[in-house]
């Protein structure tokens, strides 16, 4: 399957009279071909609901009597859980489809399954899945909304969203920032978005890799490339540690984990070429020892892991709020409940 690109969906159109302001794709299926416009769009509604996370009554019933399925053709803590409360908080109804005892494992394909759950009319999808592009084909055989929670080496938009969010409230910009992304970029759709991502909005990206963990042409997507941790660290702002993605790797890409640490782990001698207040951050699950010692990884004044993690709610939360703004508006211009 080729990776697709762009966000998927028909180009947004500003509803007649608007300011531009807003989100009108059906689908979000990535971060490329998304404008500053929308992703600062998207980022200020998260901020509303970091706010609304941190009360006593977290729910609201904005979603109320829709459906959200999740249908994860791959593990996941993070995505998973993070779109399922948020689904849940905004007074939504949430099915974690377990694809491993699907019909799946009796052969059904992927499209099939889509065409089914169709028929019983989710307003939302969220899927992940091992093949780049699957999620983009899966969203033109059904009628509700598809988010991509992770699709192959290609993209996963909300990570890059979640990341963001933390840069900006730490930071209070991400334009002019420098952000160094470290390790596994080649297998990595979290690498992918966020330099979509973090190129749009103004940041300068840099990648920091051997040679064979990068993918040919890196460069192309406007990054600066550097082999060496120290140089490549050299006055960041943000240093984003990738997880080395063993399982995907076919053949030999590093002559050992031990010797994978020792160069490109980051530790705290590593470190002390960034920025003094230069900001931590991995997506995770992190490999201890493996990508990052574990020592940075706990440090509370310079690791916004846990940040992450906590914006990842709100960041699915604004998601859901805005691709189903449409079908709500509707709903209610036709008398229905909202
Ligand atoms: N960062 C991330 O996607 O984590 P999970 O695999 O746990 O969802």
């Amino acid at each position: 399957m080729t990776p697709t690109h762009g966000s998927s969906t028909p180009a947004p159109t500003s509803p007649p009279g608007g300011d531009g302001r807003g989100f009108f794709h059906k689908h979000l299926l990535g971060i490329e071909g998304l404008n500053p416009l929308e992703i600062g769009y998207l980022l200020e509604i998260a901020d509303t609901y970091v706010e609304q996370n941190r009360r006593a009554n977290k729910k609201k019933s904005l979603l109320k009597g829709m459906t959200l399925i999740n249908l994860f053709f791959e593990t996941s803590t993070r995505t998973r859980t993070s779109f399922e409360l948020a689904g849940k908080r905004l007074g939504c109804d949430v099915i974690n489809m377990q694809t491993d005892a699907s019909s799946i494992k009796k052969g059904e394909t992927l499209l099939d399954t889509a065409i089914t759950l169709n028929a019983m009319h989710p307003d939302i999808l969220v899927v992940r899945h091992s093949e780049s592009g699957a999620v983009k084909l899966l969203s033109e055989k059904v009628d509700g909304c598809v988010i991509n929670a992770g699709d192959g080496r290609h993209e996963h938009p909300t990570q890059a969203l979640l990341d963001a969010l933390t840069i900006r409230r730490r930071k209070g910009r991400i334009e002019g920032l420098t952000v160094a992304i470290c390790g596994d970029i080649l297998h990595s759709r979290v690498a992918r978005s966020n330099i979509h991502l973090l190129t749009t909005m103004g940041a300068r990206v840099r990648v920091v890799a051997p040679p064979t963990l990068l993918p040919a042409a890196v460069e192309r997507l406007g990054v600066e490339v550097f082999h060496d941790m120290r140089r490549g660290l050299e006055n960041c702002d943000i240093v984003m540690m990738l997880r080395l993605q063993q399982e995907r790797m076919r053949g030999s890409y590093l002559p050992s984990v031990r010797e994978f640490f020792h160069f490109y782990g980051l530790d705290h001698a590593k470190l002390s070429a960034a920025k003094p207040d230069a900001l931590i951050m991995h997506p995770g699950p992190m490999n201890r020892g493996v990508e990052i010692d574990t020592v940075v990884a706990d440090d509370i004044h310079r690791s916004a892991i846990q940040e992450q993690v906590e914006m990842g709610v709100a960041v699915r939360m604004a998601c859901l709020d805005v691709l189903t703004r449409k079908v709500r508006e509707t709903e209610l211009k036709n008398g229905g409940a909202s």
